[in-house]
C-alpha cells in the first residue's frame, strides 16, 4: 500500500467514526513559551485538554507534522544511526475531548490495525501502565488491561513503567497513563531465538512501538504535583513512517516510499550507493531525514537564523551538510536539490511545500554555501592548530574555540585529527562546553510559579478592537522570576482592552487603576496559546476588586498607523513588483515597521518611489477600515483575502480591508488610512536569498524624519556660506579638494627630489662609508623613497633619518647590502637600540628598518650616537 493511501485510510476510518478531519497545524509554535515546535499530535490542541477552549467537534483526527529536536522529546542525535527515529515525522492521531475514553480508543485502534490494515495480530504486543509508588503514587491501569484482554491474549499484554507508559507533553501540562502498541516484524528464525516480548521497548529496530494511546486525565503543575483534569480525554499518536514500514513489508522506515525517492536522488547526486557501507548509509539517512525537517520548517515560515527556533533549524541543516561533507565528499551545496523530489512526494498532502518550493530551495542553498565556507575557513584554522601542536594531542580549549567562535563542529575536528594521527582532548572540550552551558543557563534561568486562580473564568474576552479602556477583574496571576527581568507578575483578566503581541504587532502597554487611585503599570502584553497575559512589576493592592484598565493610547495609535501601512505596503509591492511577492514576516512597532517579503533582486530607486507613492495615494484616498470578525477562512478567501498558511483547526479569521487591500489579520488598525498622515521607506535590503526587507515609518516618525533631515540640510547650507545651490556648492568643494590633493602630491615629489640632491652633498666619508644622520621634514613614505633612491646610487651607505610627525618620532635606518655583509651591521639592530632614545621600538630587515617612539625630543640624541656604529 502506498504511503499516500495509508494516510488517507487512517483519516477516513476516523471520519466514519464521526471525527472531524483537520489539516496539520503549523509545526513552529508562536504563542507557547513552553514549547518551540509541535512535538506531538496533541500539542496544537493543548488548550482543549486544559479546558481553556472548546473545539467545534469533540472528536478530531489528523496527520500532524511533528519535530522532536529540542526539549523533553529530542531524537536528533539518534537520527541516522538507527532506522526508525526522525527529526520530522508525521503523527497520525485521533482525539476525544471529554467525549469517548479508553473503551472506544482501544477497540478502534485494534479494529483499524487488524481489520482495515490487516496486520496479523500475532505480531502485535500492547503495554499498560503498571502504576508507580513514587511521589505520584499512581495505581495500575487495570481498566486498560481488562479492555485489551478482549482482543489479545494476556501473554501479549505487558506492564510498563512510568518512563514508557505515563505520557507527559513537557515539564508542565496535560498527561496520563498510556497503552502502546508494538510490532515485531522479525523473521520466523529470529523470533524462535528470542521472544518478541523480551524486546519490547528495548530499542530493537524491528520490534518497535507504532501507536501510543494516551488516556489524559491529569495536569502536571509547576510544583510537579498532579491535579485531575476537569474532563478525561483521548490523545493517540501513531508513527506514520513506522506504520508504512510495517504495511510495506520492509525492515526500515528509510526503505518505505516516504524516503526511497529522496534516497535515490542523493545516490544520483553524490554517486554513492545506499546499503553497502554503514558510514555512507548513516549520512544518507541523516540527509534524507533532515531535508524534510528543514523544508517543512521553512514552508511554515521559520527561516534558519541565529536564535530560537531558527537556530535549531540552522543546526539541523548544518548537521546534514557535515555528513555530506565528511562521508559523501560533497564540498558544494546539494541538499537544496532534494526539495524537488520531496515536494513531488508530499506536496499533495502538504500544499505549503509546493507553494513555497522555490523559496525553500533558495534558502537551503544559501545556508549550505555559507556553512561550507565556514568549514573551509575552519579547516585552515585547524591546520594552523595542528602545525603548532607539539605533542600528538590537540587541546580541548582550542577545538572548543574553533567550534564556538567559528561554528566548526567537534566531530569533524576529531575526525580530521584522527586522519593526521593526532588526538583531540575530548575531556578538555567537554569541560569547556559545560562551562559555556553553565554560563548561558545562569543567564537565562527562569522560574514560573503555578497560577493562583481567583475566579474560575477561562473565557477571557478581548475588547481592545473597540475600546482602549474597560472595567476588568483579575481572574488569575502568577509570579515569574528571571535573571533578566527580576520578579514579574503575569495577570489574566475576565476581559481586556490590551492587545497581546501577535501577528508581528507589539503588545500594548498601559495601566490599571482601582477605586482607591492605586495604579499598576502594564509593561507588556503577550499571548500564551489563547490566553492574554499582562506583565507588571507589582500586583495591584486590592486584587479582588475591579480595575479600570487603560491602554497607552499614543503607543497604540502609532502602532496602528504602522500596521495599516504594512498592509498597504504589501499591496503596493505586489502591484509594483509582481504577484510573486509574499509576506515572509513583519514587525509592527510604534516607532517603525519592518516587512520581509519574497523578491529576487534589489529594488531600484524608481521602484521604491513607486511603492511609496502607491501607499501615500491610499493614505490621501481616505480609505475606511472595513472589518469582518470571526468569519470562516473560506469566506474571507472568497472575498479576495490571500490564503495564508499558518491557521490551525478551529481558527476563525478576521478580514481587514482598506480599499482593495484585504488581509487576514488579528492586529489593530486605524479607522481610516488618512490617520497615517504619511508613509516613508527608510531602508531596503536583503535578509536571506530571495527575501528582502523594507523598513519604513509613518505619521509622527515621518515628521521627525523630515525635521531632522531639514535641520542637517540647513546646517550644511550654513557651512557653505548659504550657497543658493548647496548641492552644486558641495560638488565644487569636492572637485577643488581632489585637485588640491593632486597638487600636494606633485609638490611633495618635487620636494623629495630636491632633498635628495641636497642630502647627497651632505654625505660624510667615515672609514670608507658614506654616512649621514639627519632629521627630515618628510613622512615615513617620503623618507623611505629618499633612502632607497640614494641607495640605488651608492653601495656603501649608512643612513639614519628621523622625522617628527603628529607628536611621534620615527627613525629609519638604511645600510647598503654590501656593508651589511662586510661589516656585520644590521639596520634592525640599529633602530632597536636607538629606539630607546625616543622611547619606542621597531625592526625590519638588515638593510632597512624603522622604529617609532613617543619621545620626539630624543631624536637629536639618537642622531648624535649613530656615527658610533662606524667606529
Ligand atoms: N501524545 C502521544 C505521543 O506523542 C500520543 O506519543
Amino acid at each position: 500500500m502506498k504511503s499516500q493511501d495509508i494516510r488517507s485510510k487512517f483519516l477516513s476510518f476516523f471520519e466514519e467514526k464521526k471525527h472531524s478531519i483537520v489539516p496539520s497545524a503549523p509545526m513552529v509554535l508562536k504563542n507557547d513559551p513552553t514549547l518551540m515546535f509541535v512535538n506531538s499530535g496533541m500539542a496544537p490542541f493543548k488548550e482543549y485538554f486544559l479546558g481553556n477552549a472548546q473545539p467545534k467537534n469533540n472528536r478530531i483526527a489528523d496527520s500532524q507534522k511533528c519535530l522532536r529536536v529540542s526539549g523533553k522529546h529530542n531524537d536528533l542525535e539518534e537520527v541516522g544511526y538507527d532506522t526508525y527515529h526522525h527529526t520530522l515525522f508525521e503523527m497520525l492521531g485521533n482525539w476525544s475531548f471529554g467525549d469517548y475514553f479508553k473503551k472506544e480508543a482501544i477497540a478502534w485502534a485494534w479494529e483499524l490495525l487488524t481489520e482495515v490494515f490487516n496486520i496479523d495480530k500475532d505480531i502485535l504486543y500492547v503495554t499498560v501502565f503498571e502504576g508507580s509508588d513514587d511521589v505520584d503514587n499512581l495505581d495500575m491501569d487495570t481498566e486498560a488491561y481488562d479492555l485489551w484482554k478482549q482482543f489479545i491474549s494476556e501473554d501479549r499484554i505487558l506492564k510498563g513503567n512510568k518512563k514508557d507508559n505515563f505520557w507527559e507533553m513537557g515539564e508542565q501540562g496535560p498527561c496520563g497513563p498510556c497503552s502502546e502498541i508494538h510490532v515485531d516484524i522479525r523473521s520466523v528464525e529470529e523470533k524462535a531465538k528470542v521472544s518478541g516480548k523480551d524486546l519490547v521497548n528495548m530499542d530493537h529496530p524491528q520490534v518497535v512501538e507504532i501507536w501510543n494511546l494516551v488516556f489524559m486525565q491529569y495536569n502536571r503543575k509547576a510544583n510537579k504535583s498532579l491535579e485531575p483534569l476537569p474532563n478525561k480525554h483521548i490523545d493517540t499518536g501513531m508513527g506514520f513512517e513506522r506504520l508504512c514500514m510495517v504495511l510495506q513489508g520492509v525492515q526500515s522506515n528509510y526503505d518505505t516510499d516516504v524516503f526511497t525517492p529522496i534516497i535515490r536522488e542523493i545516490e544520483t547526486i553524490t554517486n554513492k550507493s545506499y546499503g553497502k557501507d554503514e558510514k555512507i548509509d548513516i549520512a544518507i539517512r541523516v540527509i534524507s531525514d533532515h531535508v524534510r525537517a528543514v523544508a517543512f520548517s521553512i514552508a511554515d515560515g521559520q527561516l534558519p537564523s541565529n536564535t530560537g527556533a531558527g537556530y535549531v533549524i540552522r543546526r539541523i541543516l548544518r548537521r546534514a551538510v557535515r555528513y555530506g561533507f565528511t562521508f559523501l565528499d560533497k564540498k558544494e551545496p546539494f541538499i537544496y536539490r532534494l526539495v524537488e523530489v520531496l515536494s513531488n512526494k508530499m506536496g499533495d498532502a502538504f500544499p505549503e511545500l509546493k507553494a513555497q518550493k522555490q523559496l525553500i530551495e533558495n534558502v537551503i542553498k544559501e545556508e549550505e554555501q555559507s556553512f561550507l565556507r565556514t568549514l573551509d575557513q575552519g579547516l585552515i584554522l585547524l591546520n594552523r592548530i595542528v602545525e603548532e601542536t607539539k605533542d600528538d594531542i590537540v587541546s580541548g580549549e582550542k577545538a572548543f574555540e574553533l567550534y564556538d567562535t567559528y561554528g566548526f563542529p567537534k566531530d569533524l575536528t576529531a575526525l580530521i585529527l584522527f586522519e593526521k594521527g593526532l588526538k583531540l582532548d575530548e575531556e578538555g572540550f567537554e569541560t569547556e562546553l559545560q562551562k559555556q552551558k553553565n554560563r548561558s543557563r545562569a543567564a537565562s534561568e527562569m522560574s514560573t510559579d503555578d497560577w493562583i486562580v481567583l475566579v474560575n473564568d477561562t473565557d477571557e474576552e478581548f475588547v481592545g478592537y473597540d475600546t482602549l479602556e474597560a472595567q476588568v477583574k483579575l481572574t488569575r496571576y502568577r509570579k515569574v522570576t528571571s535573571k533578566k527581568d527580576g520578579e514579574m507578575y503575569q495577570m489574566v483578566f475576565n476581559l481586556t482592552p490590551f492587545y497581546a503581541e501577535g501577528g508581528g504587532q507589539v503588545g500594548d502597554k498601559g495601566y490599571l487603576e482601582d477605586a482607591h487611585g492605586d495604579v499598576v503599570y502594564i509593561l507588556d502584553t503577550k499571548k500564551e496559546n489563547n490566553v492574554i497575559i499582562h506583565f507588571a512589576k507589582n500586583l495591584p493592592k486590592h486584587i479582588n476588586e475591579s480595575f479600570k484598565a487603560v491602554v497607552d493610547e499614543k503607543q497604540r495609535y502609532r502602532t496602528e498607523c504602522n500596521h495599516t501601512a504594512t498592509h498597504l505596503l504589501h499591496q503596493a509591492l505586489r502591484e509594483v513588483l509582481g504577484t510573486h511577492v509574499e509576506q515572509k514576516g513583519s514587525a509592527v512597532h510604534s516607532k517603525y515597521l519592518r516587512f520581509d517579503f519574497s523578491h529576487f533582486s534589489k529594488m531600484t530607486v524608481e521602484e521604491l518611489r513607486d511603492v511609496e507613492n502607491f501607499v501615500n495615494a491610499r493614505i490621501e484616498g481616505k480609505l475606511p477600515l472595513i472589518e469582518k470578525r470571526n468569519i470562516p477562512k473560506e469566506e474571507a478567501i472568497a472575498d479576495g483575502a490571500m490564503s495564508l498558511f499558518g491557521e490551525k483547526y478551529g481558527d476563525t479569521v478576521r478580514a481587514i480591508r482598506f480599499g482593495q487591500s484585504i488581509e487576514l489579520c488579528g492586529g489593530t488598525h486605524v479607522k481610516n488610512t488618512s490617520d497615517i498622515w504619511h508613509f516613508k521607506i527608510v531602508s531596503e535590503g536583503a535578509v536571506a536569498s530571495g527575501i528582502r526587507r523594507i523598513e519604513a515609518i509613518t505619521n509622527d516618525a515621518v515628521k521627525d524624519f523630515y525635521f531632522e533631515n531639514n535641520r542637517a540640510y540647513f546646517e550644511m547650507k550654513d557651512l557653505l556660506n548659504n550657497a543658493k545651490e548647496p548641492v552644486k556648492a558641495l560638488q565644487n568643494l569636492q572637485d577643488e579638494n581632489t585637485s588640491l590633493k593632486k597638487q600636494i602630491e606633485t609638490l611633495l615629489k618635487d620636494k623629495a627630489k630636491n632633498i635628495k640632491v641636497e642630502l647627497k652633498a651632505e654625505l660624510e666619508d667615515v672609514n670608507g662609508i658614506q654616512f649621514l644622520a639627519k632629521k627630515l621634514d618628510l613622512d615615513a613614505g617620503g623618507i623611505k623613497d629618499v633612502a632607497f633612491e640614494l641607495g640605488s646610487q651608492f653601495n656603501n651607505l649608512f643612513l639614519l633619518f628621523a622625522t617628527e610627525q603628529k607628536g611621534k618620532a620615527l627613525l629609519s635606518c638604511y645600510i647598503s647590502k654590501e656593508i651589511v655583509a662586510e661589516k656585520g651591521l644590521n639596520a634592525g639592530q640599529v633602530v632597536r637600540e636607538l629606539g630607546k632614545y625616543i622611547q619606542g621600538g621597531g625592526g625590519g630587515q638588515p638593510f632597512f628598518a624603522t622604529a617609532g617612539g613617543k619621545k620626539p625630543k630624543g631624536i637629536d640624541e639618537a642622531l648624535k650616537v649613530a656615527k658610533d656604529y662606524l667606529k
